[in-house]
Order: C-alpha cells, then sequence, then structure tokens
C-alpha cells in the first residue's frame, strides 16, 4: 500500500516570523503521526528558518519552484543546490500558477524536473486540466500531453505527482472524489503504459482540499494523498487534514 502524502503549498504567503509561528505551533499537533508523509513548502524567503525548527522532525521540507540550471547569471533565480542547502529535500513542479502566470511549458518543467533529479532532490510534478477544457470533454488529452511533455526521458524515481484542476484551485469547488479517483486511475494507467514503477508513485488530489472533505477523497483508491493550499496555512487546519488522511 503506498503511504499518505500530504503538502502543504503556502504559495505566496507567510513571512519568516510566520512561517517559525506556524511550525511551532503545527509540530506538536503531529508529532506522534507516523501513517501519514507530510510536507510543507513555504516561500523561498522562509525555508532556511523552517529548516532549523523542523529538524529530526516528521516534517520534510519543499520548495515551491527551482531552476533548470545549476548556477550562472539568472537574476532571481533559485538553483537546486542552493535549496539543498537550505534544507529542502523536495520541490513542486510545473504547478498551474507557474505555468500560468509564469509561462512555464512542459518542456520547461521537464527541464526542471531532470535538474532537481540529478541533485537527489525529490519531485511533486503538478498536472491538471482547466474548467474549459474539462468541459470541451479534453481531460484525459491534457493529462496525456502533460505527462508525456513533463516526463520525457525521465524515470519516475523519487516522483510524486499532484493532479490539480485548475477549476478547483482557491475556487472552493472541490472535484467530487469520483472525479477525483478517475482522473487519478488514467494517470495511473499512464504511468503503467509508459513507465516503469509506476504502482510505487504516490498521486496526490489538490484543489479546495479541506478538514472536512479529505476522508471522503482519501477513501478513493487511487487518491494518494493532497497537495493543500489555503487550508495548509493554519495549523490546525492543516493538522485535521493530515489527521483525516490516515487510510481507514
Ligand atoms: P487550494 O487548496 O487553495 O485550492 O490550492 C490548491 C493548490 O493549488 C495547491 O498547490
Amino acid at each position: 500500500m503506498r503511504k499518505p502524502y500530504i503538502a502543504a503549498n503556502w504559495k505566496m504567503h507567510k513571512t519568516i516570523e510566520e512561517t517559525e509561528e506556524f511550525i511551532n505551533a503545527f509540530l506538536p499537533m503531529v508529532r506522534d503521526i507516523t501513517d501519514v508523509d507530510i510536507l510543507v513548502a513555504p516561500p523561498f524567503t522562509s525555508l532556511a528558518a523552517a529548516s532549523r525548527l523542523l529538524k529530526s522532525s516528521n516534517v520534510i521540507l519543499g520548495a515551491q519552484n527551482v531552476y533548470y540550471e545549476e548556477k550562472g547569471a539568472y537574476t532571481g533565480e533559485v538553483s537546486p543546490g542552493m535549496l539543498l542547502s537550505a534544507g529542502c529535500s523536495c520541490v513542486i513542479i510545473g504547478h498551474s500558477e507557474r505555468r500560468q502566470y509564469f509561462s512555464e511549458t512542459d518542456e520547461i518543467v521537464n527541464k526542471k524536473i531532470k535538474t532537481a533529479m540529478n541533485n537527489n532532490l525529490e519531485v511533486i510534478l503538478c498536472i491538471g486540466e482547466s474548467l474549459d477544457e474539462r468541459e470541451e470533454n479534453r481531460t484525459f488529452e491534457i493529462l496525456d500531453t502533460q505527462l508525456a511533455g513533463s516526463l520525457r526521458d525521465l524515470s519516475l524515481e523519487g516522483i510524486t505527482i499532484a493532479y490539480e484542476p485548475v477549476w478547483a484551485i482557491g475556487t472552493g469547488k472541490t472535484a467530487t472524489k469520483e472525479q477525483a479517483n478517475e482522473a487519478h486511475t488514467y494517470i495511473r494507467e499512464w504511468l503503467r503504459k509508459n513507465k516503469d514503477g509506476a504502482d510505487s508513485v504516490r498521486i496526490q488530489y489538490g484543489g479546495s482540499v479541506k478538514p472536512d472533505n479529505i476522508e471522503s477523497l482519501m477513501s478513493e483508491p487511487e487518491v494518494d494523498g493532497a497537495l493543500v493550499g489555503g487550508a495548509s496555512l493554519k495549523p490546525d487546519s492543516f493538522a485535521g487534514i493530515v489527521t483525516g488522511a490516515i487510510k481507514k
């Protein structure tokens, strides 16, 4: 069985002080949880401070983005080596907000995953269709394109997939558990057809996950966890999601 995996994507929220306040409140709430992998991805500026507080805890530190070059004249970018030295062991790549507002293509996402993997960073790869695409019945076609482009020439070692339908992100409109499971099943089949080791890859659902819908989502066989935005910003709310993710 795949171990449930719950990740917090804080997006552009929290100063260093707010990050420390969150972690100090959150760690005692989840200290005894061993049945769920837990990750927090603060903004770059909070990583080093978060790393100090998370040391020897059961919470993994991740970043929200990375550049695909190791170093050089790339003003404003952050390399995999910098993430490692800040204490990260994982990075979120290809989030729909990066695709939408920062023009990230599957080709760029693929290059970023390659560089992250070369540096032994684990990766959460985000994919998912927009509302128009779903309404035009193009969900599976979009997933195909994103998976093929993002994972070109790559193994599945160290990869988690986050299925985040864009229409469910920050809208309060969660996909039904059946919709999530259907998309996850499609993703799993694609991985089985195209790569080795598909059955051990965890597939998280993302999009308006909250303490009161996590149990229902997790009851589906192909939902292995969640990537959480808004509801991960408060310690008690995120701890509620972590607790609710323990498979019954
Ligand atoms: P919300 O949980 O705020 O809908 O965000 C989901 C998300 O984009 C996580 O990466």
